[in-house]
């Protein structure tokens, strides 16, 4: 297998950096972890390690720890394999803990791109994936949005973190003169799922902030009932809406935006290209729990409750940039991925 290029994945003990690392073994890249565990567990390493069959090195260290990060750099230079390209997935994700904890979350995820930059920078590495989210769009006026959308006001201190670093990101692919500095940001709707294994899945650590996660520990009789947070939105059934889409297509989007990177490498200039990437529908949290019931024949405890802080009334993706330009679309259904998620949570009861 062709292992030219060394990838180092921040957040690489995560849900969607574990599925990812996943999927860019198995297309042929070499993978490098790093994650300081603050919402993972080691476990997910040895997950990756088993569905790859090959000793991923996995490094401990947080992104805002300028010197470690570092070394992490220095050692694969020593050991005949040099970062390449980064995909940086780090950062803290609750948009409804990020009200409560504003600086925690400021620091944390701006703080660590900003280290990144300087290290890679240090390190002459030019090519950086970087996880955003549909929430930079803030509240929109218009659904389904595209990469054209208006950035409008974060509702969540999360949603200002991602326009941040986003903005740090094309700051850099400017500013950085000596390398040409080429860059991704991928701006994800609601992953949801998990290898299709049930080896890797979405272990967050405490209870669970996300909707489907929550769905499955509420069914699974693990956590009190799903609260529904708000059935009083300007919504079809009052409920928000999200676009919910499988974590392997979500997975294979990266290494769909990596290959786009070294494809573009021949190109002498800098660029910084924004994707969205989802399903193109729009579903509300009343319509995942009846599909994950059907679909998996289990009832899900939930209760209608009153609106969560900083959650965004309605948001779907228009994804034809990512279809035009990196040749990647969803292939796999909701139920499909509800189905996984739940194979995944039975593991565990
Ligand atoms: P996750 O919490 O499962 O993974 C993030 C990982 O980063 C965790 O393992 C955590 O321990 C690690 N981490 C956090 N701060 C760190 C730091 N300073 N240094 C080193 N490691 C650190 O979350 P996820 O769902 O896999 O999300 C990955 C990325 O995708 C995040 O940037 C998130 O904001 C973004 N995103 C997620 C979603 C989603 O719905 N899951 C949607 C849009 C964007
Ligand atoms: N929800 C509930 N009950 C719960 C959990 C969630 O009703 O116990 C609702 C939320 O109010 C929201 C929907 O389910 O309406 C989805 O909530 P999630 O927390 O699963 O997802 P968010 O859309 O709030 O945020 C997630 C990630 C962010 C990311 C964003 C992109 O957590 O990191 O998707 O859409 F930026």
């Amino acid at each position: 297998m062709n292992r030219t290029e060394s990838i180092l994945v921040t957040g690489g003990a995560g849900y969607i950096g574990s599925h990812t690392a996943v999927s860019l073994e198995k297309a042929g890249f070499r993978v490098i972890l790093l994650d300081n565990l603050c919402n993972s567990d080691i476990s997910a390493i040895e997950g990756i390690r088993s569905l790859v069959d090959y000793d991923v090195p996995f490094y401990q260290v947080d992104c805002r720890d300028k010197e470690s990060l570092g070394d992490v750099f220095q050692s694969e230079l020593e050991n005949g394999t040099p970062i390449t390209g980064v995909i940086h997935f780090a950062a803290l994700k609750a948009v409804g803990e990020s009200v409560e904890k504003p600086d925690l979350y400021k620091d944390n995820n701006i703080g660590g791109t900003r280290v990144l930059l300087e290290v890679m920078k240090e390190k002459g590495v030019s090519k950086l994936v970087f996880s955003s989210s549909c929430t930079v769009y803030g509240e929109p006026e218009n659904v389904p949005v595209n990469e054209s959308s208006p950035i409008l006001p974060a509702v969540s201190p999360y949603g200002f973190t991602k326009q941040e670093c986003e903005r740090l990101i094309q700051d850099h692919t400017k500013r950085v003169t000596k390398q040409t500095f080429q860059s991704v940001l991928l701006r994800y709707f609601n992953p949801i799922g998990a290898h299709p294994s049930s080896v890797i899945g979405e272990s967050p650590k405490g209870v669970p902030n996300n909707l489907v996660p929550y769905i499955c520990k509420s069914a699974a009789g693990l956590s009190k009932p799903l609260i529904v947070f708000g059935t009083d939105y300007p919504t079809p059934d009052g409920s928000c809406v999200r676009d919910y889409l499988h974590i392997m297509d979500l997975a294979e989007a990266h290494v769909s935006a990596i290959n786009f990177l070294f494809d573009k490498s021949q190109i002498n200039r800098p660029f910084c290209r924004a994707f969205n990437l989802g399903t193109g529908v729009g579903t509300s949290v009343l319509e995942v729990i009846k599909a994950f019931e059907k679909v998996n024949g289990v009832s899900v405890p939930h209760v209608l409750g009153g609106r969560r802080s900083g959650d965004v009334v309605s948001i779907w993706s228009e994804s034809l940039r990512a279809k035009s330009e990196l040749g990647w679309y969803t292939k796999r259904s909701l139920e499909e991925s509800l189905k996984d998620a739940w194979n995944w949570q039975k593991k565990f009861i």
